[in-house]
């Protein structure tokens, strides 16, 4: 069978390199440069080894394309386009509207469509589904399913085949085709009763993270305000074997996900006038640290950030990865440039950001660790600065939440 997957990032290209030893996968994307690399062999995701992209090329079971001509005829499409915010904060659907449109336009015989983007419950139902259909020239009865992605980035432990997938169809059918979609390569299927159910779990999983990322970032306030080490603490607390999973602090939450997703839940819960007050405030207590941190910089810096050279090392949003959206960086080193401090940041793994290049890991007076890569030593790290004040915990010796 012939699958397309649109939207050849993160989540796309991860299913399209599993799907690739089962299927003749079409990965169509809208940017040019991301299919022509793509189509040369190489993969710009971490996780997807560009040799497995070769192999499949070879075996003639991938493609990447821009052209919509190219998935007229296949048998199963999957949607794994971004559900960023807008600029106001709100759920974006417009790159879920342009896939519908693809889809619509192209797609001749009726198949299965599966929705892996992020989304509040009833977007397969209410949004998807109809806005196909306004986009067929030609009435067509596709089949329609959730299957939210879980993969993580850079994770070694866990990957498609062994994280269990959630999915619901809108018809026992679609459901049923999902499930032979998918247990081609992923061990275990959990289906649930709609996939609404699917779609709020979903939400839920990474809003459970926003909210205990949020309470730990309060506590590293709390205990440093107390005189306490906010590690030791929670390493403490950590011994108890039920009942209590360890978050760590940060300089705030970023990525595509966790700062992304609870909004999404939020928003949908207002509209339905249920509170999302832990939601909200999380939100805010995770936007703040970034504040927190400069302010904590500052008052060890003579109260003052005015012409010092700070070094900001790490803009990645986690560890290992070259992904920089959301990261807690961008809103760090805005408060630092608006204290007049002299700032460059360091990422080799990132390389090039905002049409800066990643600075030496040196010379600095003033480092501030947001995340450490791997690849990246302590050693290193402590020599850049005179002062180094480190958010992620790793950094022995260096002032730290
Ligand atoms: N990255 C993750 O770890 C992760 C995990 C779980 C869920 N998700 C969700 O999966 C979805 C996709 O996220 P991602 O991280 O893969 O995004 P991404 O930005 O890495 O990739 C999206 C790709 O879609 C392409 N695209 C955008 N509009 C398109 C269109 N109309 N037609 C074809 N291609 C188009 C972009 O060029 C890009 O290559 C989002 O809803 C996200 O929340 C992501």
């Amino acid at each position: 069978m012939k699958v397309a997957i649109i939207g050849q990032g993160y989540v796309g290209l991860t299913i399209s390199s599993f799907a690739g030893e089962f299927f003749e996968v079409v990965g169509f994307d809208n940017n040019q440069k991301i299919v022509d690399q793509l189509n040369s062999g190489i993969s710009h995701i971490e996780g997807v080894e560009s040799s497995v992209l070769q192999k499949w090329i070879k075996a003639g079971r991938y493609i990447a394309t821009t052209s919509g001509s190219d998935i007229s005829d296949v048998g199963l499409v999957v949607i794994a386009v971004p559900t960023p915010l807008s600029k106001d904060r709100q759920p974006d659907l417009t790159y879920i509207d342009a896939a519908c449109k693809a889809i619509g336009e192209n797609v001749k015989n009726p198949v299965l469509v599966i929705n892996e983007s992020t989304s509040f419950p009833g977007t397969l139902r209410n949004y998807i589904k109809p806005a196909i259909e306004k986009y067929s020239k030609n009435p067509i009865e596709h089949l329609y399913a959730i299957s939210p992605e879980r993969v993580d980035p850079g994770r070694g432990d866990y990957n498609q085949k062994n994280t269990p997938r959630l999915y619901a169809g809108l018809t026992a059918e679609a459901s049923e085709r999902t499930r032979d979609f998918y247990s081609r390569f992923c061990d275990e299927l959990v289906e649930v009763s709609s996939p609404e159910v699917a779609e709020a779990a979903k939400l839920f999983e990474n809003t459970f993270r926003q909210v205990n990322i949020a309470l730990v970032n309060e506590f590293a306030q709390i205990t440093n305000a107390l005189g306490l080490n906010v590690y030791e603490t929670l390493d403490a607390a950590n011994t108890k074997p039920y009942g209590f999973m360890k978050f760590t602090p940060s300089a705030g939450v970023g990525g595509h996900c966790i700062p992304v997703d609870p909004t999404y839940l939020a928003t949908v819960a207002e509209e339905h006038g249920a509170p999302a007050t832990f939601i909200r405030r999380a939100n805010d207590v995770n936007l703040e640290m970034s504040k927190y941190v400069v302010d904590r910089v500052q008052a060890d810096n003579g109260g003052s950030l005015q012409g010092k050279s700070v070094l900001v090392i790490g803009v990645a949003y986690k560890p290992n990865v070259a992904d920089v959206r959301e990261t807690a960086a961008e809103l760090v080193i805005e408060h630092l440039r608006n204290r007049g401090a002299v700032v460059s940041w360091h990422d080799d793994v990132v390389g090039t950001w905002h049409g800066e290049s990643s600075a030496p890991l040196s010379g600095a007076e003033i480092a501030v660790v947001i995340t450490k890569h791997d690849a990246v030593s302590e050693r290193d790290i402590l020599a850049s600065a005179r002062y180094v004040f480190d958010t992620t915990g790793k950094v022995a010796g260096a002032k730290g939440l």
